[in-house]
């Protein structure tokens, strides 16, 4: 492996194509068993190889913005499997989706939701409209990624769900197509998704009692990947997170279950590989300061998230020596920091470091602060291809 990562120019992402198949086929077919549809979240990554990978397994899409739904069609997801969620759709986000046709408007708010009618009724086309309700869960996950309790500015108010229904049932141009949730993103136990399916079961049950069948429900994304210990969960266990789902959501007739998975599908794939440039002794502590910033990685900058970082050059040394450093990148922020007091192999000027689990919301939240160019992609099929080529 060494021989193959040596002559490209660091910082990238590599991303394994392997684990990546072996993950979407995993998922879907543990969905399959019952007959979950899957839209792949567009938001943990877009790149086309992994675009592509999803559409091979027959995923659908989830997208937050115009340009996601623009980037999905253009890729080739069929507007029939595209879903569309955000509190805040433009008009033309809105247009461009209605013309369309796609699966869903996944809708935040009374008042979104009159404007897509006024906007589908100018262009006399029919909108699906799902109803994205807050169902006040706590997903005890970091505070930025936690999307179902009160306070958040997601989803409408369990107490309104009637009214929404009502707005829909008035505007012909609307179509009610279900319920969308989302309760927030790496979560790790499964008794947030138990309470989840429990509320949406008293909530089918209101709606049902009022002879209100949705023919949907999209229970969105957030199941949570091994961040300290990725080998030993490659691919998450998808078989007990489907079959809780089935054990505690009671599915009505003819009633199709949706979800929206991201950073599950792909993070463990991801691989950030950056090179150390110095290795500083400061007067308390040693710093490895890294070719890889919050730019190219921003996850431990904005939420302290802890990614495994490998000293993969050390590997092939015969010293054992372990030394504690800060883990660091290049640019001008205090918060520019991987790893705090982290014990690795004795490290010197010149190793590569791999920062582990970066498939999902990795590249796809780099900036040009410090006008610093991005990290590119290297894919393993094509770098095996280029050395065999070489040989
Ligand atoms: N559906 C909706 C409506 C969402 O807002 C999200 C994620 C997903 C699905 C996909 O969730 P996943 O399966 O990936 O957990 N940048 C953060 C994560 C933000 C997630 C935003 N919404 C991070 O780096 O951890």
């Amino acid at each position: 492996m060494k021989n193959l990562f040596q002559n490209i120019a660091t910082p990238f992402y590599y991303y394994d194509m392997d684990l990546m198949q072996r993950t979407f086929y995993n998922a879907i077919s543990e969905a399959e068993k019952y007959n979950y549809q899957i839209h792949y979240a567009l938001k943990a990554n877009t790149n086309e190889r992994v675009l592509q990978t999803a559409l091979e397994y027959g995923f659908g899409a989830d997208c937050v913005s115009g340009n996601e739904v623009i980037k999905a069609v253009e890729s080739g997801f069929n507007p029939k499997k595209i879903v569309f969620a955000g509190v805040g759709k433009t008009d033309e986000e809105i247009e461009y989706a209605l013309q369309k046709n796609i699966f869903s408007f996944n809708v935040e708010s009374l008042e979104e939701l009159e404007v897509i009618g006024e906007i589908a009724k100018k262009n006399q086309i029919i909108a699906n409209i799902a109803l994205r309700i807050n169902p006040g869960v706590d997903a005890h996950t970091h505070k930025y990624l936690t999307t179902g309790i009160v306070e958040n500015k997601f989803g409408i108010d369990r107490s309104d769900i009637l009214k929404s229904i009502k707005i829909i049932f008035n505007n012909k141009f609307l179509n009610f197509n279900g319920l969308h949730f989302h309760i927030g993103s790496q979560i790790t136990s499964l008794e947030p998704f138990i309470e989840l399916c429990k509320i949406v079961n008293e909530i089918q049950d209101e709606l049902n009692l009022k002879n209100i069948f949705p023919e949907n429900i999209n229970l969105g994304g957030g199941f949570g990947i091994n961040y300290e210990n990725p080998d030993k969960e490659l691919i998450p266990d998808f078989k007990t997170f489907f079959s809780t789902i089935n054990k505690f959501l009671k599915i009505r007739n003819n009633q199709k279950i949706h979800f929206e998975l991201g950073r599950s599908l792909v993070a463990q794939s991801g691989t950030l590989v950056s090179k150390v440039l110095y290795v500083k002794k400061g007067q308390q502590k040693d710093f490895v300061i890294l070719d890889a910033g919050m730019t190219d990685l921003i996850r431990p900058a904005l939420y302290g998230s802890v990614h495994k970082i490998e000293n993969y050059s050390s590997q092939s040394r015969n010293t054992f020596a372990l030394a504690k450093y800060d883990v660091v990148g290049p640019v001008c922020e205090s918060s520019d920091r991987f790893a705090e007091q982290l014990r690795l192999p004795e490290t010197h000027r010149g190793d590569l470091i791999f920062i582990r689990s970066t498939g999902a919301y990795g590249q796809i939240m780099s900036s040009n602060y410090n006008l610093r160019k991005n990290a590119p992609a290297v894919y393993s099929d094509e770098l095996i291809q280029k050395s065999r080529l070489a040989v």
